[in-house]
């Protein structure tokens, strides 16, 4: 018989530059369980494992179109009730959209990707704020293009800093990223922001995507779709169940593509990317009517929710010596900066922390910030009691650690 030796199988490169920290460092809190010590993971924006529930009636569709046999493969695009249901929704919102421009998609994640994937060949470019979603940042990689970050500036609240974008575009630019309201930063933008930036867009000829994941989540009500400020201008909407509908695990998502003719060559790409992977999860996609037909009522009680965690959140970190941070005013997240001492890093903060007390967020750098910037990222969806708990724990460390 043959001896076998071990080699290990060849990698593609692309896979190098594919980083996603929010769950690459889980591995390092499994190890700091396996030594004994409990982890508070506050790391990934899923607000199931802290009690928030899906609601009902969406659970009700998805049982009932189960019931019903719904269970083979959708036309690629999605069930039509379901589209018609994202355009009618869309157009209540102020965006003219028919069933035919709209996609549905294993999350907005995969719209995400099917997007770049139909926009931009290597070597392209695609302006991402900075702090961004990672996800960005990693497909670009994989597709061998450029993410050229765009600051957003802290001291106005995580505001896009409108000139720095503008210097950053090329003839190599396809698209600019905008989220809104902000992984990780919690803010939202105000129209005139948004108005320049649909301007800037207008004017070099790409591609918005706008991530509206957390449009229903902003805490003084839903933000306006960015596509309503100008129905005209490239505007490619994203959105799912995942936050507002409190369903991530279901990978029910969507995509509005803006009714400029300018976009039908790059729709048709992605339907025919789309025909490819078949269809997203069909049970969940009678959900998504049923979430956007349905009462929306848990939509009230949740931004109250979160608008509590906000605020005890921007308070506490406020009142630790050597943080600050800015308050959120949408989503479940907040982006505190500890003063680093010279030499160290956000992540070394937050591997100390989190090896010292049990408690997991997710260094700045993994979204894009400079690692000596002492950015860090904190998921709110605890309780207050625990997020109180939780806060003690982070203020004693962050003494302890500036004092040595
Ligand atoms: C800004 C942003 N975009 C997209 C996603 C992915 O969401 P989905 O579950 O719809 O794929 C997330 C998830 O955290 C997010 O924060």
């Amino acid at each position: 018989m043959a001896v076998q030796t071990f080699s290990s199988l060849p990698v593609a490169q692309r896979v190098h530059g594919f980083t996603y920290a929010i769950r690459n460092i889980v591995a390092e809190a499994r190890k700091v369980e396996a030594a004994g010590r409990p982890v508070r993971y506050l790391n990934i924006g899923d607000p199931s494992p802290f009690g928030f529930k899906t609601p009902a009636h969406l659970i009700e569709a998805v049982e009932r179109a189960m019931r019903d046999q719904h269970n083979g493969y959708t036309p690629s695009p999605g069930i039509l009730a379901a589209r018609e249901a994202v355009a009618d929704d869309f157009t209540a919102r102020g965006v003219p959209t028919i069933p035919d421009r709209v996609l549905l998609t294993s999350g907005t994640s995969e719209g995400i990707e099917l997007t770049l994937g139909a926009i931009v060949d290597e070597g392209n470019e695609v302006l991402v704020p900075t702090p961004t979603y990672p996800l960005y940042t990693a497909v670009l990689a994989k597709l061998g293009a450029k993410a050229v970050y765009y600051r957003t500036d802290p001291a106005r609240g995580w505001q896009p800093d409108v000139d720095h974008l503008r210097s950053l575009l090329t003839p190599s630019t396809r698209a600019m990223v905008i989220i809104d309201p902000n992984n990780p930063t919690g803010a939202v933008y105000p129209s005139e922001t948004r108005l320049q930036l649909i301007d800037l867009a207008e004017r070099h000829g790409i591609v918005l995507l706008a991530d509206e994941v957390y449009g229903d989540l902003a805490y003084d009500g839903s933000v306006p779709a960015l596509a309503s400020l100008n129905p005209d201008a490239p505007v490619i909407s994203y959105s799912s169940l995942s936050k507002a509908y409190l369903a991530p695990g279901w990978r029910a998502g969507w995509l509005a593509v803006g009714r400029t003719p300018r976009l039908d060559a790059v729709l048709a790409a992605m339907k025919k990317l789309a025909d490819g992977r078949l269809c997203s999860p069909g049970p969940m996609q009678y959900a998504i009517t049923a979430a956007l037909r349905g009462d929306r009522s848990h939509l009230i009680s949740l931004r109250q929710e979160l608008r509590a965690r906000a605020e005890l959140t921007t308070a506490r970190f406020n009142a630790m010596d050597g943080m600050r941070c800015v308050a959120p005013k949408g989503a479940f997240y907040a982006m505190p900066q500890v003063t680093l001492p010279p030499g160290r890093t956000d992540e070394d903060f937050v591997l100390a922390l989190l090896r010292e007390t049990g408690v997991l967020c997710v260094y700045g750098s993994g979204f894009g910030t400079d690692p000596a910037g002492g950015f860090f990222r904190v998921v709110f969806l605890a309780s207050l009691e625990e997020l109180s708990e939780i806060y003690d724990a982070i203020a004693g460390f962050t003494r302890g650690w500036l004092a040595h």
